[in-house]
């Protein structure tokens, strides 16, 4: 995995890449070197004869090469982040961290430096001053780890990066996920030097290795490595053992252990709404997240009904977790004589968000409808079901639950609920 610095001219990143890349043993690229080396001319010359576009067109070929090498530090020119396409590359295999400063360190660190031609001001000052306003939420959307270079030396930024535990997720896709503005709140609140990244992931015996060499400190698996994680793996948790999928890895100094906290989560949100021990639960759905908390289910005692469009996938999960009885969906009536529902099943979710895979009339007031998906926060069941006088349970707690015991996997601190539960809140778009 490769380490990406990123931000103004200025901001160290070659003298922070020297040291990083000497310090961990690996080569450090620069990249406006090669792009010169690779043009025969000076920067001034290359935005001379070609202008500022020639220029960004040879450095979007120079990132795509360098995208594709391993292990290796990158310090990148200023504008990299202009083209999305260049950070999309970068990130597909590296860690982005941008370093910041003021404008008149920028301008200190420069000096007199005039080998460049201005981008857009009059002068040096002007000219920074509107390129980082126009770069700031370009850097920002791109940066896994800020880190604020003012009053640091290069060899204390080097420090904080070379210290940064990282947790990623990996699967494919992750470009939508909600777990890095969640668990990066929570290390932030908590000052913790852990940063959390998306990797998305084809192979999951490379990325699995990668976590091990890289020393990785969590991983969060989705689909479609739940399962197929499993082989690479050291230990694996009863709980993920016994549903044989897995959604969380830790390593312990290149030691990988497995675990699954979907189950653990949607019961904790559950139960903050009813006890299922002893109770009628109807279960919507046989996927992957239908067979975690149908194991859950039935280890806390509840008197459980699995029902799948598929009927023979229903079938299968009830005999694997011993569930009591188990159908297709013409059997949704039962529904009306049940103490809980559960929709597993993806009906509901965004984009397809007029549909419920509950007709109305079985909702009832002594149930308690607990959907699982949770975009949109209020999904039509949910809507209904709370016009029926139901209890209800948001899948977001679900998620906010696994995530916090991901959270406490990697880090080994409580995880701040309040912060990450406000933070998904807002990914979801409001209150
Ligand atoms: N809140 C959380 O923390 C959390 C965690 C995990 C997942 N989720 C959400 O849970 C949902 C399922 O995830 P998953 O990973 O279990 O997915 P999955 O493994 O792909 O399973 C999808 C399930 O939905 C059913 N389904 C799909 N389209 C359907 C339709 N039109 N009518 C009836 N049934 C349909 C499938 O039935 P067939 O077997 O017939 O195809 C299957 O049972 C997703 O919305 C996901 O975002 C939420």
């Amino acid at each position: 995995m490769n380490i990406v610095l990123i931000g103004m001219r200025g901001s160290g990143k070659t003298a922070v890449g020297r040291i990083l890349a000497q310090r961990l043993g690996r080569e450090l690229i620069e990249m406006d070197k090669l792009i010169v080396d690779k043009a025969g001319l000076s920067i001034s010359k290359i935005v001379a004869k070609h202008g500022w576009e020639g220029f960004r067109d040879l450095e979007e070929e120079i990132t795509a090469e360098v995208a594709r090498r391993d292990n290796i530090v990158i310090a990148t020119g200023g504008g990299v982040v202009v083209r999305e396409q260049n950070v999309t590359k970068l990130k597909q295999n590296g860690i982005v961290v941008w370093l910041t400063a003021s404008v008149d360190t920028l301008l200190n660190r420069i000096g007199e430096d005039d080998s460049r031609p201005l981008l857009v001001g009059k002068n040096q000052r002007e000219d920074i001053e509107i390129t980082l306003a126009e770069r700031q939420p370009l850097y920002q959307k791109a940066a896994d780890i800020t880190i604020d270079t003012e009053n640091r030396t290069p060899e204390a930024v080097a420090d904080i990066i070379a210290n940064t535990k990282i947790c990623c997720l990996i699967g494919d896709p992750v470009e939508h996920s909600l777990s890095p503005p969640i668990h990066n709140a929570a290390y932030k609140a908590l000052g913790l030097n852990f940063a959390y990244i998306t990797l998305r992931v084809k192979g999951i015996e490379r990325a699995i290795a990668d976590i091990r060499t890289n020393g990785i400190r969590g991983a969060s698996v989705t689909t479609p490595h739940k399962v197929t994680a499993l082989p690479y793996l050291d230990h694996i948790d009863p709980a993920a053992e016994a549903i044989g999928a897995v959604n969380t890895i830790v390593n312990d100094n290149g030691i990988l252990t497995g675990y699954n906290t979907d189950g653990i989560a949607a019961l904790r949100a559950l139960k903050e709404v009813t006890d299922p021990s002893g109770k009628r639960v109807v279960l919507v759905g046989s996927g992957g997240a239908a067979l975690a908390i149908a194991a859950a289910l039935k280890e806390n005692g509840a008197k459980l009904v699995i029902l799948n469009r598929t009927e023979a996938k229903a079938q299968q999960l009830a005999k694997k977790v011993g569930a009591e009885d188990a159908g297709d969906l013409s059997k949704i009536s039962l529904v009306a004589r049940s103490d809980i529902l559960i929709n597993t099943t993806t009906v509901g979710m965004a984009p397809e968000t007029k549909e419920s895979i509950v007709p109305q009339e079985f909702l009832h007031d002594h149930l308690t409808v607990f959907d699982i998906v949770y975009n949109p926060k209020e999904t039509r069941l949910i809507t209904e079901a709370r016009a029926r006088g139901c209890a209800v349970v948001y899948g977001y707690k679900m998620l906010l639950y696994q995530a916090a015991r991901q959270f406490e996997l990697f880090t080994g601190r409580p995880a701040p609920l309040e912060v990450m539960e406000s933070t998904l809140i807002k990914a979801l778009g409001g209150g």
